[in-house]
């Protein structure tokens, strides 16, 4: 279902949407209850105006908007460019705030983040988060609060933390978080029943979590966005809480918290906060970019984090593996000595890795596949990830591997795992040429891989044995897109099969080998200098 939902995009025609990663201001939106989205270039201004009222301070030193904001207004000038500068500029929007003040950042297309500070408590039974004013400040609130409220709330922001604000209907099933900043009559009449020093991230697992892209994408790639810069002195705090979630990714998350993650609406103590950050930062498909990042992270580190992560369970994985074959090679140690050379050869191959599915979207001749690219000269594994699979085990698989091999779908995610520097080729069925380049292609180039799109030809299609060849379903995909997304899912995604023309994908696998042949080479010939 979820994988679904995250293919809308690519109703668009081709020439309609570059891709979003240099220009955060290019944006998807949904296209009223047609079920797919458009994506164009969202009204600067209006945005920008929205972005400059949202992210007037209450209190504090500064009244109203920042100056530096309202400069940004009067300094636009009508060119994008510039425009696109200055988003770039104001990417820290609300990182520094004072005490007592909230703000929120509803620029994205794609989320709102607000940030409180000071004296921040949790109340699940009311879905809210208070921030209460402190006292030095008192007069200034009082004179703020007559004329905004006499109920002493001085403000009153809604939010719903998923990272996925311009598809309405999955917003639809997310929590949404009150966020109300109040001053304080008498200190005595609340209190905590767990007080934190360290900032919390609030987020939420609800929505399409289930689907490695989303879990991915919507989730923990925002997560890092948002929280590394804390260096795991933040607690989480979980909307939408699943504890299969939590095992999931434990090992991630523990090298992005230090602490235990809170279910908000499970857990009904108070709990306060010196600061709390409600939604994540998120800017484009299945990456980071470093020019709105504290320390110019990029996704390389995010990889990082998971190589952390995953190590220990690999180790002992392969630890497991090792000893397997020990136990198989004694079974036959009469020929063991042959084996053994057999073995090491087989090992000093590069590998390759078919990130296999069943269903639809497979490879039918995968048996063939794997054959010729054993003749090239490859070691082949073929992976198929299930939602059970141990991610650890699907890391370690492609970590050590060269090569990488899929039919476009969620499990391209996967790409993830691959090191810079590797091949991923991604096999492009009929009716997909844009979502797979949006979603994983272009997003592959980003962490630094080689990434080769195969686009396969109608005749290496299922469809073609379905369909006359004059048929725009063969001819023109993009026309039968443009019908509907019913369309895209029925006739594409949910019943297409490929059949590889080995001899065409040959030079591919090929062109893959010698390089990392040649990488090898340069790698070896340094390290004998
Ligand atoms: C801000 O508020 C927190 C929590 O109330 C407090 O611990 C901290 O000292 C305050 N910081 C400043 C600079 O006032
Ligand atoms: C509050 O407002 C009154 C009059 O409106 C003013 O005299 C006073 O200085 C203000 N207090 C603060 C702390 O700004
Ligand atoms: C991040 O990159 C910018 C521009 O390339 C550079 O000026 C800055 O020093 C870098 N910051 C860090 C922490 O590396
Ligand atoms: C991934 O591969 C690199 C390079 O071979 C290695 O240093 C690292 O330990 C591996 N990571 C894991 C989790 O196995
Ligand atoms: C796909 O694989 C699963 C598990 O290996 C199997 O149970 C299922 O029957 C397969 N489906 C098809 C269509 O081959």
């Amino acid at each position: 279902m979820s994988m679904v939902q995250s293919y809308r995009h690519h109703q668009l025609k081709k020439g309609e949407h570059q891709h979003a990663g240099e220009d955060d201001m290019l944006s998807l939106m949904c296209a009223a209850n047609s079920g797919y989205f458009k994506r164009s270039r969202p009204k600067l201004f209006s945005l920008l105006i929205l972005s400059l009222l949202s992210c007037c301070l209450i209190l504090g030193s500064h009244l109203f908007c920042s100056s530096s904001a309202l400069s940004l207004l009067y300094s636009f000038g009508g060119e994008s460019d510039e425009l696109a500068a200055n988003v770039k500029a104001k990417a820290f929007l609300c990182s520094s705030i004072s005490n007592g003040t909230i703000c929120c950042d509803r620029r994205s297309i794609r989320s709102d983040v607000c940030v409180m500070k000071g004296d921040v408590r949790t109340s699940s039974a009311s879905s809210s988060v208070f921030l209460y004013t402190s006292k030095s400040t008192h007069a200034v609130i009082k004179n703020v609060s007559s004329l905004a409220d006499k109920n002493e709330v001085l403000r009153h922001e809604k939010v719903k933390p998923y990272t996925r604000k311009w598809e309405t209907s999955v917003m639809d099933t997310i929590d949404e978080l009150d966020l109300i900043v109040k001053t304080e009559k008498n200190p005595n009449n609340h209190h905590c029943d767990v007080t934190h020093d360290v900032p919390a991230v609030f987020f939420s697992t609800g929505g399409y979590t289930g689907n490695v892209y989303h879990e991915f994408n919507d989730g923990l790639l925002p997560l890092f966005i948002t929280s590394q810069h804390f260096k795991k002195k933040v607690v989480f705090v979980i909307l939408e809480y699943h504890d299969w979630w939590i095992m999931k990714y434990g090992d991630i998350l523990s090298h992005l918290s230090d602490y235990p993650a809170i279910d908000f609406s499970g857990d009904k103590r108070t709990h306060c906060f010196p600061e709390a950050i409600v939604g994540l930062r998120i800017h484009d498909e299945l990456t980071v970019d470093p020019s709105l990042m504290h320390g110019n992270k990029t996704i390389v580190d995010f990889r990082n984090v998971l190589d952390l992560a995953y190590l220990p369970r690999v180790k002992s994985l392969l630890e497991e593996s090792g000893a397997q074959e020990k136990l198989n090679q004694k079974a036959h140690s009469s020929s063991s000595d042959i084996r053994g050379e057999v073995h090491d050869a087989t090992l000093k191959r590069p590998k390759l890795v078919i990130l296999s599915r069943n269903g639809s979207r497979a490879i039918t001749n995968e048996d063939l596949l794997v054959k010729m690219a054993e003749e090239i000269g490859f070691q082949v594994e073929v992976l198929r990830p299930e939602r059970t699979t141990e991610l650890a085990r699907i890391y370690g698989a492609l970590n050590s591997s060269e090569v990488m091999i899929g039919v476009h779908g969620a499990a391209m995610t996967h790409f993830l795992f691959m090191r810079p520097g590797s091949v991923f080729i991604q096999v492009i069925p009929l009716g997909t040429e844009w979502a797979a380049d949006a979603y994983y292609g272009e997003p592959a180039r980003k962490l630094g891989l080689k990434y080769i799109g195969y686009q396969i030809l109608p005749r290496e299609s299922s469809l073609y044995d379905k369909y006359d060849r004059n048929d725009p379903v063969l001819r023109d995909p993009q026309s039968v897109s443009d019908k509907g997304w019913q369309y895209t899912k029925s006739i594409y995604l949910d019943n297409q099969n490929v059949r590889i023309n080995l001899r065409r994908f040959q030079k591919r696998l090929l062109r893959a080998y010698i390089y990392t042949i040649a990488k090898k080479n340069r790698r070896s010939h340094l390290q004998s200098q």
